[in-house]
């Protein structure tokens, strides 16, 4: 089954939206496979993001991922990816459809509350990254009820 790897940004986790987010994911039927609350230092930040180290924003960004603790999570399911990147709405939240995360919680670009996985690719790497220690291997009771 897919993965992908989600991280709740600290302006979330300030705001205090956790929950809603994970809620978000759990209702939806995606399965969760590791969770935790962590500060990330600059070298971390910087390996996470290193494919926009060109970027003119890329040191800003940098300083908004180590302002504060972030949540780290790993979810599962089917096309788990895209969809959670559906879920997540356009990184800039001016262009986030209402219903999608960003859409309802977010405001500027450099403050949208969540990261997801680009591609099944991208997720491989950064849940090896982030998780180095492995996810929690379980299977749900209700995926009966969510796949047919
Ligand atoms: P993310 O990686 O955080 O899930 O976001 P994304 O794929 O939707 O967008 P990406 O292009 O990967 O950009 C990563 C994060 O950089 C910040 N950003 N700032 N000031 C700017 O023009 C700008 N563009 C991007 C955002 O926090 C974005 O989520
Ligand atoms: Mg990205």
């Amino acid at each position: 089954m897919e993965q992908t790897f989600v991280m709740i940004k600290p302006d979330a986790v300030q705001r205090g939206l956790v929950g809603e987010i994970i809620a978000r994911f759990e209702k939806k039927g995606f399965t969760m496979r590791g969770l935790k609350l962590m500060s990330v230092d600059r070298a971390f930040a910087e390996r996470h993001y290193n494919d926009l180290s060109a970027k003119p924003f890329f040191n800003i960004l940098v300083e908004y991922i180590i302002s504060g603790p972030v949540v780290a999570m790993v979810w599962e399911g089917k096309n788990v990816v895209s969809t959670g990147r559906k879920i997540i709405g356009a990184t800039n939240p001016a262009e986030s459809a209402p219903g999608t995360i960003r859409g309802d919680f977010a405001v500027e670009i450099g403050r949208n509350i969540i990261h997801g996985s680009d591609s099944v690719e991208s997720a491989r790497k950064e849940i090896a990254m982030w998780f180095p220690e492995g996810i929690v291997a379980w299977e749900s009771s209700i995926l009966p009820w969510i796949y047919e």
